[in-house]
C-alpha cells in the first residue's frame, strides 16, 4: 500500500499523526495545504516529504486557471520556498523541490507545465518505490539469521512511499526467512517508533519489543543488541548523518559497547556541500515536550529545547546502505557524488 497517491486532481496522503488509533487519509488540493501536513507531521519521514512536496508543486499547477505561462512559473516558484521552509532538516524535500523546477523551466505553455509537473511528481514517487526495495536488497547481506536488531523512529513505509529504508531491510529479511526480532525506541517526544514502527511491525509480523529511548543503555550493556539500523534526514560528504533525535545517542552507545550502527537512506538523502556546524536543525514547538496527550505532565511555564534532529559524526558509523551499495568507511573517500 502506497501512503501517498494522487488521482483525479487530488493528493491523498495517509496520516501519521492518527496512527495507530485511526487510518485515515488527508485530501489535499493546494501546495499550501500539503506545505502545512509536512509542518503538522502528518506527513513525515525525509522521502515522503520530498515526495508530498513535488505533489505539492503539482497541486499549485493544476489550480491555475489562466494561460501566462510565466505567471505560472512565479507562483510554482513562491509554493516552493513555502514547501522548503517546511521542515528544513531533510535533504530529499529541497532535492525533490529542485528537481521539478527544473522541469519547469522547459516549459513553454501551462498546459505542458502542469503535465511536466505531475509527471516529475509521479516519477519520484516511482522512484522511492524502485529505490527503498534496492536499499532493502542491498542491506540484506548485513542481517544474519537470528539477528537482534535495535531501529529508531520510523523509516518503513509510513515515512516512504512505500516499503521504507532501514525498516525495508528489515522487512524483506523477515520475508526471506531470517528469524530477527526488533527491539523498537518509542522516540519522544512524538512517539514514531511506538505508534508508527510497532503498528508497521505488527502488520508485517515481524517479532518485535518496543522499549522507552533511555533503555538504550541497558539493552546494549546486556549484549540484548546484535545491530543498529536507523534511516537518516541528511547525509554529508564527510559521513555525518542528521537523523532523529536520539540517534546520536544510540551510536555513542552502539560504539562502547561494539554493537555495529548501520544508516540506510537514499541517494537523495546525500547533501554534498553543506558542512556539518551548517546543517539545519528543526526546533519543534516546546508544547510537544510539556504535554502528553494534550495534558500539561511538567510545571508551568519550563523553559524547554526541542531539537528534532541530532548529528552522528562518521566514526560512529560502521556503514551507509544506498540503492547503489553499502558505503563503508573512510566516508570522505568513499562518499562520491
Ligand atoms: O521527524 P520525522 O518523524 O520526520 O523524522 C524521521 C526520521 O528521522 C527518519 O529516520 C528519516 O526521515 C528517514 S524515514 C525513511
Amino acid at each position: 500500500m502506497r501512503s501517498i497517491f494522487f488521482r483525479n486532481g487530488v493528493v491523498y496522503a495517509l496520516d501519521s499523526s492518527k496512527l495507530p488509533y485511526r487510518e485515515s487519509w488527508l485530501r489535499l488540493t493546494s501546495s499550501r495545504q500539503v506545505a502545512s501536513a509536512i509542518r503538522r507531521m502528518q506527513i513525515r519521514g525525509a522521502p515522503l516529504i520530498g515526495v508530498a512536496a513535488a505533489y505539492g508543486l503539482s497541486l499549485e499547477a493544476l489550480r491555475y486557471g489562466g494561460s501566462d505561462v510565466e505567471k505560472l512559473k512565479k507562483r510554482i516558484l513562491k509554493a516552493s520556498e513555502e514547501l522548503r521552509l517546511a521542515r528544513p532538516t531533510g535533504r530529499n524535500l529541497g532535492w525533490a523541490v529542485e528537481r521539478c523546477l527544473r522541469k519547469m523551466e522547459e516549459a513553454k505553455t501551462v498546459k505542458d507545465l502542469k503535465k511536466r509537473l505531475l509527471e516529475e511528481a509521479g516519477r519520484i514517487a516511482d522512484e522511492d518505490v524502485e529505490t527503498n526495495l534496492r536499499i532493502a536488497r542491498n542491506g540484506l547481506e548485513l542481517v544474519r539469521d537470528g539477528d537482534r536488531i535495535l531501529t529508531h523512529c520510523n523509516t518503513g513505509g509510513l515515512g516512504t512511499v512505500e516499503y521504507g529504508t532501514a525498516l525495508g531491510i528489515i522487512r524483506l529479511a523477515w520475508e526471506e526467512g531470517r528469524r530477527i526480532s526488533v527491539l523498537a525506541t518509542e522516540t519522544r517526544p512524538l512517539l514514531q517508533g511506538a505508534r508508527l514502527t510497532a503498528w508497521e511491525l505488527k502488520k508485517y509480523g515481524v517479532p518485535f519489543k518496543l522499549i522507552c529511548d533511555s533503555m538504550a543503555g541497558y539493552v546494549m550493556a546486556r549484549g540484548m543488541v546484535d545491530k543498529v539500523l536507523v534511516g537518516a534526514d541528511r547525509i554529508l560528504a564527510t559521513g555525518h548523518v542528521a537523523n532523529k533525535i536520539g540517534t546520536l545517542t544510540l551510536a555513542v552507545l552502539a560504539k562502547h559497547y561494539g554493537v555495529p550502527f548501520y544508516v540506510a537512506a537514499p541517494s537523495s538523502t546525500f547533501d554534498l556541500s553543506t558542512k556539518p556546524s551548517d546543517i539545519p536543525i528543526e526546533e519543534r514547538d516546546p508544547s510537544e515536550v510539556t504535554h502528553f496527550l494534550g495534558r500539561l505532565i511538567t510545571v508551568e511555564g519550563v523553559e524547554v529545547i526541542n531539537p528534532a534532529f541530532d548529528v552522528t559524526p562518521p566514526e560512529l558509523i560502521s556503514g551507509i546502505i544506498t540503492e547503489k551499495g553499502i558505503i563503508q568507511p573512510p566516508y570522505g573517500e568513499n562518499i562520491k557524488t
